[in-house]
């Protein structure tokens, strides 16, 4: 294979001293599951400030924190009651402040979840709200509206809430008669802000400050393309799902999705960030937006920083599917001149080590029970260190969700009374929901908890399997996924991958994701293997990093992705 090095340039490397941002490796902590100080069997702040080490070792850049601030926890504290404060359930906001402290010594950046969409319903806004008239000031800062028909016992529109369900409730007015509808696209208890009022945008940028002020590096943008409804809130008679972005084919656009009006928003909210100077203090977008020329829209240089590539993420694991989405993502963000992000895993979605253990070009499941069918949980694994080896090869910015960096699957087989997800709630156990890719890490096989927290509780119950999966097992283990990503990271930084260019390497057939990663100045070879056939490496090049071990031949087995110094 001497004469295959021809190239096909994707995407032109960043410059070298691009700012932290367009390469960053960042880590995402779920607090309520990271790690529990007080036996609780929740995740806490004191927790985290207890084993940030881990990610020190780990080699990322930063780390994001699912919301920690108070709320009642109907949707697991994506419903604020108080932006300034931290939930009790979490610590205080001085525990925030030594976690912040913390991290920043490690040399790590801290991002924080912000949740502008709505907030809790227990929140002293709707409270005032409920409190008030129809047609007052307090009213206003969410959207209420008559109900339709005979008595407006209809709700104002046929829109759905994303978790299932209608997205209107009816409130009962002061004089005790039934009164006007609230929307929320999410929860009853997530009342949807309204964002045509001034004063929701001033309350948001006097929240940006508050976290700004206490030091920390940006925001990452809770249901970023949702913000703005279309005036007049036209019926939209279709299934929300936030979390596909699909659009069936012809409908029309979604009213309450990836309005204009967003953008503006965040082009003030730069502005606020950008008074803060350097080093860059960033915005990330969860924008479920499709296709990737109108997510990139979102980034453009007066606007966010980041955006969430959740193409990547709904990848089929097919070498076509990767090549195209890698490509379109690239071109996309190079035409707004942003980096692309990269991720496979989340809080909302089946861990890929359990997602790529499913038959490949199924639809993506929302959550797995008992009830379905399991995946493989080894093809799982070696394909999920394989895409993982492919991700962190890639130019821009990576996200990694907790217990990925262990090859942790999802629990598949949790009984329905643990389940918490008001998916789950909402539409009677249709669909599952995401408690599964929620459950405590493991840290330690032989301890309560797997060493989670100091007692045997765990707000979710753990696998049995899970003990497998901790750290302990795992750390200075060759071989471990644990210190295969130590390795990725390490060789990612060394050589520069996350500001190199990109070309696609010729020669190799179509089950095969060949590239290679110009660094600054030194070329790595990634080769991923999706074919039934083990293939070569060129001649003259060595292996840096392995995703699996190669055949007895030196030959790159399949679903192995493998980087590799060209000769
Ligand atoms: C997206 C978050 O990631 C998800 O967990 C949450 O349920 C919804 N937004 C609503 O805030
Ligand atoms: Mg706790």
């Amino acid at each position: 294979m001497t004469d295959t090095l021809s190239t096909d340039l994707v995407h032109p490397a960043d410059s070298a001293d691009a700012a932290w941002w367009r390469h960053a490796v960042i880590y995402q902590i779920y607090p309520r599951s990271w790690a529990d100080s007080d036996g609780d069997g929740v995740g806490d702040l004191p927790g985290v400030t207890a084993r940030l080490e881990h990610l020190r070792d780990l080699g990322v850049d930063a780390v994001w924190f699912s919301p920690f601030y108070t709320s009642p926890q109907a949707d697991a504290g994506y419903d604020v009651a108080d932006y300034r404060d931290i939930d009790r359930l979490f610590g205080t906001l001085e525990d925030a402040d030594a976690m912040v402290a913390r991290a920043h010594e490690l040399g790590l950046k801290v991002i924080v979840d912000l949740v502008p969409n709505h907030t809790s319903d227990e929140h002293v806004w709707f409270q005032e709200a409920l409190a008030s008239a129809p047609g007052s000031r307090e009213r206003n800062r969410y959207i209420f509206r008559d109900g339709r028909g005979p008595g407006g016992d209809e709700p104002p529109n046929d829109w759905h809430s994303v978790f299932g369900g209608a997205g209107w409730t009816r409130v009962t007015e002061a004089d005790g008669t039934p009164g006007q509808w609230y929307l929320h696209l999410f929860d009853s208890k997530q009342p949807d802000l309204n964002w045509d009022n001034d004063e929701v945008h001033a309350e948001f940028e006097s929240i940006l400050r508050f976290w700004l002020d206490r030091g920390i590096d940006g925001f990452r943008v809770d249901v970023a393309h949702g913000l703005i409804k279309e005036p007049g809130l036209p019926d939209y008679d279709a299934e929300l799902h936030i979390l596909d972005g699909e659009l069936k084919p012809g409908a029309p656009k979604p009213p309450m999705w990836d309005q204009e009006g967003v953008h503006e928003v965040y082009r003030a909210w730069r502005k606020i960030l950008d008074g803060y100077g350097e080093p860059d203090r960033i915005l990330c977008a969860e924008a479920w937006v499709r296709p990737q020329e109108r997510a990139v829209r979102y980034v453009r240089p007066d606007e966010m920083h980041q955006t969430f590539n959740f193409d990547f993420l709904q990848s089929q694991w097919r070498a076509a599917d990767l090549r195209a989405v890698i490509d379109t993502s690239l071109a996309a963000a190079d035409s707004v001149g942003a980096p692309s992000t990269w991720v496979l895993s989340n809080h909302d979605t089946v861990r890929h080590a359990s997602r790529l253990g499913l038959p490949v070009g199924e639809r993506r499941p929302n959550g797995i029970s008992a009830a379905d069918p399991q995946p493989d949980r080894e093809l799982g694994l070696r394909r999920a260190r394989a895409a993982s080896t492919l991700m962190l090869a890639l130019p821009g910015s990576a996200y990694v969700y907790q217990g990925e960096e262990l090859g942790l699957p999802d629990s598949t087989d949790m009984p329905a009374e643990f389940r918490q997800d008001p998916t789950f709630i909402r539409t009677q156990g249709k669909e599952i929901g995401r408690d599964g890719c929620r459950v405590p890490i493991p840290w330690v096989k032989d301890a309560p908890s797997f060493g989670f927290g100091p007692s045997d509780a765990t707000w979710l119950p753990q696998p049995a399997v899970y003990g497998e999966y901790a750290v302990d097992q795992q750390v200075g283990v060759e071989g471990s996924t644990l210190e295969l990503y130590r390795d990725l990271l390490r060789v990612r930084r060394e050589r520069e991958l996350g500001t190199g260019g990109l070309a696609e390497l010729a020669g190799y057939g179509d089950d095969v994701v060949a590239l290679v990663n110009t660094g600054q100045g030194q070329s790595t070879l990634v080769l991923a293997n999706l074919g039934t056939e083990p293939v070569a490496l060129p001649e003259g090049s060595t292996v840096l990093v392995a995703s699996g071990p190669l055949t007895d031949d030196g030959l790159v087995p399949l679903d192995t992705t493998v980087w590799a110094t060209t000769a």
